[in-house]
């Protein structure tokens, strides 16, 4: 496990488009798997000027996400698919056929989780870009998530839904579940790289690097993967 520690947001975001650029100079088609959240912002801002720039395309890139939250369509301003949209797709070269993120409002929460393992599968991620959740989940993937899991569905924890009300009107309308791929799916990538800022992750960090390796911190699990790196700034890893 490798970790950057970064003076600020701006470095650390800068220190992660250096890794993602990385992968997509050396595999014109790669696969990158991505999250939402505020973290990755700055990485998807630098993204978007690179391919301004005509520094990196993603004409041939695919991309696949970690999670949605169910029972919302993909036009509903709070579903990950209208903030990936907002904040990256909509201003890179990006083919829409190759995004690949869960359908929220899928009839059927088996066939959606098959189809997206055997997308997975198909597809394994190059590179899967991670946040934090202040109780350490990755994805979706709540404290207590075996860590051999696949794709499923989630009840979200009360504290993962004050968190991510920040982004809604009201925290009523925080959806109470979602699809996430699953830890076994995250650890299927070829390598991962791990973002987080502010004190509100330093907790969660601490316990997922020096912790140990447990189902209740989900994050803990990477300590086991061959290519992970952490970059966080100061605040983030204040309690390493
Ligand atoms: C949500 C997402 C995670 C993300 C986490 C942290 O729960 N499902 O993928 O890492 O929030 O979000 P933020 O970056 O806004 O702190």
């Amino acid at each position: 496990m490798k970790i950057v520690i970064t003076k600020s947001y701006d470095e650390m975001s800068e220190k992660a488009f250096e890794v993602m650029k990385q992968v997509v100079l050396q595999k014109n088609d790669a696969v990158i798997g991505l999250a939402t959240g505020t973290t990755p912002l700055g990485l998807y801002n630098l993204l978007i000027k690179a391919c301004e720039n005509k520094e990196i395309s993603f004409k041939d890139i695919k991309t696949i996400n970690l999670d949605e939250y169910k029972g919302i369509d993909k036009s509903n301003k709070n579903s990950y698919h209208y903030f990936m949209q907002q904040n990256l797709f909509k201003y890179v070269d990006i083919n829409q056929k190759n995004i690949y993120i869960e359908k929220g409002n899928a009839e059927c929460d088996l066939a959606e989780c098959k189809r997206y393992n055997e997308l997975l599968d198909k597809f394994p991620q190059d590179i899967q870009l991670l946040g934090i959740g202040s109780d350490g989940h990755i994805g979706f993937n709540e404290p207590g998530t075996k860590f051999d899991s696949l794709t499923h569905v989630v009840n979200l924890k009360k504290s993962t839904i004050k968190d991510n009300s920040r982004l809604f009107n009201k925290i009523s309308e925080v959806p109470k579940q979602a699809y996430t791929q699953g830890i076994k799916n995250i650890m299927n990538a070829k390598k991962i790289l791990i973002i987080a800022n502010g004190k509100n992750k330093a907790k969660a960090v601490q316990k997922a690097i020096c912790g140990p390796i447990t189902e209740k911190v989900p994050a803990s699990i990477l300590q086991l993967h061959p290519d992970c790196t952490f970059i966080l700034d100061e605040e983030a890893a204040s309690l390493l």
